[in-house]
């Protein structure tokens, strides 16, 4: 009986060493972030924490530049974005974004060194779009980014290509359907760190905007049938998306929600609603700003599936719960900080212009989908080099040959009806048609109109 007593205990102490060398060595610190006896505690390994300060320094500042004298736009032939700035200004910022995306490269990694003006490298392309896209973070963003901002260095820390970016997964393929839809789980990837959670939450919350809250708000069905209608499956695409908000942040759930309660807002650290609206300006980096760029960027940088590379929590944060541990670089180069009036006058249309939602197996278009195209269509008017992308959207229920091809029937009758509202055929993109995963919602028998430079 002893023995076997002593067997046990052996064998529990065995279980006890195993379990420990998945754990983290101590000591750990653990930092009070809610009220007391809530369990609202971070915690942090410092030795991580030791890793991540020196990749987050700042580089210095370059001296400040006189706003006197000529104005870019008067003396260089192409600038299009940049104009306001004076001459040295403008310079400063090019010698700054040098050093930010292509320190080793220099000016080259943009400029054909014959003719500054020439828009013949992509790079350049791309690179007036990105201050765009710093400019609007900066200006229309600070319920995310607060006066402390971003530049180009935030993301790309010294490399032409920010070191966290994410591509769209290609969909599993069902031919033999022996295993069926595994819904994206079992197959460990980084973006959940390997938890056997789906895969690619972002493409639903990053690129499009899926439903987020699953939690039930009644504990019995209603009067009319089920309130609470999210899926197990839809739960845990939801929480592959948290596992990464955690990870880019190096925080913990508690960070941003008391767990007593997760859909709580009332009881959640203020954190919570400085993400929400980061999940909202993530989606408008990607679908503004990042995918217009699809016909810009070469194969060589682009995913399996031809699409660009896209930015989620971590292309900013990189492990801290504020970028450079919120450092504001911005300060120093203001230029950055509000759209500038070159932009906004040229009003351009890009990215989503609209979403037409159509009946189920329907394929003529709903009637108060005449006025949205409509104005689509008025707002192209002016502009012959904008192109318009037209992207059909099925679900997976049902038939996938000939959900595909209803798709493919909406996104024609959306073309008709932009060649009748004025807009040419040689504007017009058809893309090929995708399918939704996971979602029975009207929102994913649709079509979008995406505008592209
Ligand atoms: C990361 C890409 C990038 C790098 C690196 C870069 N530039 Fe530029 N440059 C641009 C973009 C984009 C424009 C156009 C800005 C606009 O349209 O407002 C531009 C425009 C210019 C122009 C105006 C040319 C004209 O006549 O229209 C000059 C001059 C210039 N850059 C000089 C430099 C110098 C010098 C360097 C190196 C110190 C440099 N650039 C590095 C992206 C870059
Ligand atoms: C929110 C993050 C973010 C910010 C801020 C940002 N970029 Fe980018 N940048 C990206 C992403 C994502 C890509 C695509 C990377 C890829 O192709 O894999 C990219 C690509 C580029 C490229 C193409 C590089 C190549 O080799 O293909 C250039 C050039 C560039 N950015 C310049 C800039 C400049 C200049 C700024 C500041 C005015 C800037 N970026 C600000 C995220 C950012
Ligand atoms: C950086 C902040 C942040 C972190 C860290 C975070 N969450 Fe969230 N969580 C949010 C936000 C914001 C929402 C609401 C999103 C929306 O409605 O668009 C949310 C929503 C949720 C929901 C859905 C609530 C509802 O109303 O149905 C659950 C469940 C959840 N989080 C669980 C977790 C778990 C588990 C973790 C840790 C692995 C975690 N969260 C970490 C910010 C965070
Ligand atoms: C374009 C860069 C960028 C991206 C992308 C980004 N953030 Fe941020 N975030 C910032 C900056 C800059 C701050 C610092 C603001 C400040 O000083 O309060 C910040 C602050 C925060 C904070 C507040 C931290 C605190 O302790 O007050 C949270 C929470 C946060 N971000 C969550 C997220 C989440 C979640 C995502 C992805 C959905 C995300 N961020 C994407 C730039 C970014």
């Amino acid at each position: 009986m002893n023995a076997l007593v002593r067997m046990a205990g052996a064998g529990a102490l065995l279980g006890l060493v195993g379990l420990m060398a998945g754990c983290e060595r101590p000591p750990i610190d653990a930092v009070q972030h809610g009220y007391r006896g809530t369990g609202m505690v971070q915690v942090y390994n410092p030795r991580t924490v030791d890793k991540l300060i020196p990749l987050n320094v700042v580089p210095e500042a370059l001296p400040a530049a006189g706003a006197d004298g000529p104005k870019a736009g008067e003396v260089y032939q192409n600038v299009k974005v940049l104009g306001d700035l004076s001459v040295g200004q403008f310079t400063r910022l090019m010698v700054a974004m040098t050093q930010w995306v292509s320190p080793e490269q220099g000016c080259n990694y943009c400029h054909n060194p014959q003719n500054l003006a020439d828009d013949s490298m992509y790079t350049k392309v791309v690179a007036r779009r990105m201050i765009q896209l710093t400019q609007t973070v900066n200006g229309n963003w600070q319920s995310h980014v607060q006066q402390t901002g971003v530049t180009c260095y935030t993301c790309h820390r010294g490399q032409p290509v920010p070191a966290q970016t994410w591509f769209q997964a290609p969909p599993q393929d069902l031919k033999s359907n022996f295993i069926g839809d595994k819904a994206q789980q079992n197959t460990p990837a980084r973006s959940t760190t390997l938890a056997t959670l789906p895969y690619d939450s972002f493409t639903y919350y990053f690129k499009q905007d899926f439903p987020i809250r699953v939690a039930g708000v009644e504990a019995l069905p209603g009067e009319y049938g089920p309130l609470n209608r999210a899926s197990i499956k839809q739960t845990e695409f939801t929480y592959g998306l948290m596992i990464h908000l955690s990870d880019s942040l190096g925080v913990n759930c508690t960070y941003c929600h008391n767990t007593r309660s997760f859909g709580n807002w009332a009881e959640s650290p203020p954190q919570r609603v400085n993400a929400w609206h980061g999940i909202r300006m993530v989606r408008e980096i990607n679908n503004t700003y990042l995918e217009p760029l699809a016909n810009v960027f070469p194969a060589s940088r682009k995913g399996e599936l031809g699409d660009v590379a896209k930015t989620n929590c971590a292309t900013c944060h990189q492990g801290a719960y504020k970028p450079l541990f919120g450092a504001s670089m911005l300060k120093d180069y203001p230029e950055l900080g509000a759209v500038s009036r070159q932009s906004q006058a040229a009003g351009m249309p890009t990215g989503v212009l609209a979403k037409v939602l159509f009946e189920v197996n329907q394929t003529t278009l709903p009637a108060d989908a005449k006025a949205s195209i409509e104005q689509v269509a008025a707002r192209m008017k002016g502009f012959p080099n904008v192109k318009l992308d037209i992207s059909g959207y099925a679900d997976r229920t049902g038939s996938a040959a000939k959900n595909l091809e209803i798709a493919k029937l909406r996104a024609f009758a959306v073309r008709d009806a932009l060649k009748a509202g004025g807009v040419p055929d040689s504007q017009v993109n058809l893309k090929k048609p995708e399918f939704v995963i996971g979602d029975t919602s009207g929102n994913s028998r649709r079509v979008d109109i995406v505008a592209t430079p």
